[in-house]
């Protein structure tokens, strides 16, 4: 059960991060407002949100999920492997530390958060562009002392792991069909190519958070009874970002 999310509003430069999309420019206006509904989202799963300001030093610094990996007993501080990234990781840590013993990430390792995949006790790390299989190692060894198990993937498309594949619990994943397969036996709902983005959705506690604007992906979740609620995430879509992407939760 998770009680509480930090995120980091969208900074004026928010159009200057990294992306892929081709979907054209963000709009900031927007972005923001789509930002505040996300975080009253979170509120309405029962979280009490934690809203850091914009960093105006890190286009990217509201994917705030890249920069830690939180779990009940530590929370372990990444080094994001873009470095125009790196260094948003300071300020979640001085957060965090207020709640959790932290560990960090060290070079040469790299580690991005939405690379790191957990299934109850188990944590899937990809390793992608940005996650390298030193940083895999070194979270591997932190959460083993914990009692977690984890293993590797290989990402060889798109950004990160979790830009693929959500567990939403009860034994439930949903996958674009790059990664249909990578957990056997369990039941997974697999994303027609062209709803691929809705992919990244965001289980808290009661209630599944899904992208808007996908619909055949609306309709084979809405079949597994989760309490859904819809957020419009078109501006963070343009910068590469998903709803996992946009909080820590703990
Ligand atoms: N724009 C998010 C990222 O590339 O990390």
């Amino acid at each position: 059960m998770h009680t509480r999310a930090i995120v980091r509003r969208p900074g004026r430069n928010f159009a200057g991060g990294i992306t892929t999309s081709n979907l054209g420019k963000p709009d900031y206006e927007k972005a923001l407002r789509q930002h505040a509904a996300y975080c009253d989202a979170l509120a309405r799963c029962g979280l009490a949100v934690t809203v850091l300001k914009a960093d105006e030093r890190y286009p990217d610094g509201c994917f705030v999920e890249d920069t830690a990996i939180v779990t009940r007993d530590v929370a372990v501080i990444t080094r994001p492997g873009a470095l125009a990234r790196r260094g948003e990781e300071k300020e979640i840590a001085r957060v965090l530390s207020g709640y959790f013993e932290t560990v960090m990430i060290e070079e040469p390792g790299t580690l991005d958060g939405g690379d790191v995949l957990r299934v109850e006790g188990h944590f899937y790390i990809g390793i992608s562009g940005r996650t390298n299989r030193e940083g895999a190692r070194q979270l591997s060894d932190i959460l083993a002392r914990y009692g977690y198990t984890s293993s590797e993937k290989e990402v060889r498309d798109g950004l990160h792991l979790k830009s693929d594949i959500a567990y939403l619990g009860r034994g439930n994943f949903i996958s674009t069909p790059v990664f249909s397969e990578m957990v056997q036996g369990a039941s997974t709902i697999i994303l027609d190519n062209d709803e691929s983005y809705s992919a990244n959705c965001l289980l808290i506690n009661d209630y599944l958070l899904i992208p808007g604007g996908f619909p055949q992906s609306g309709k084979k979740i809405a079949d597994l009874g989760y309490n859904i609620i819809e957020v419009e995430m078109s501006e963070f879509r343009k910068m590469d970002g998903g709803l996992t992407c946009l909080s820590l939760l703990f």
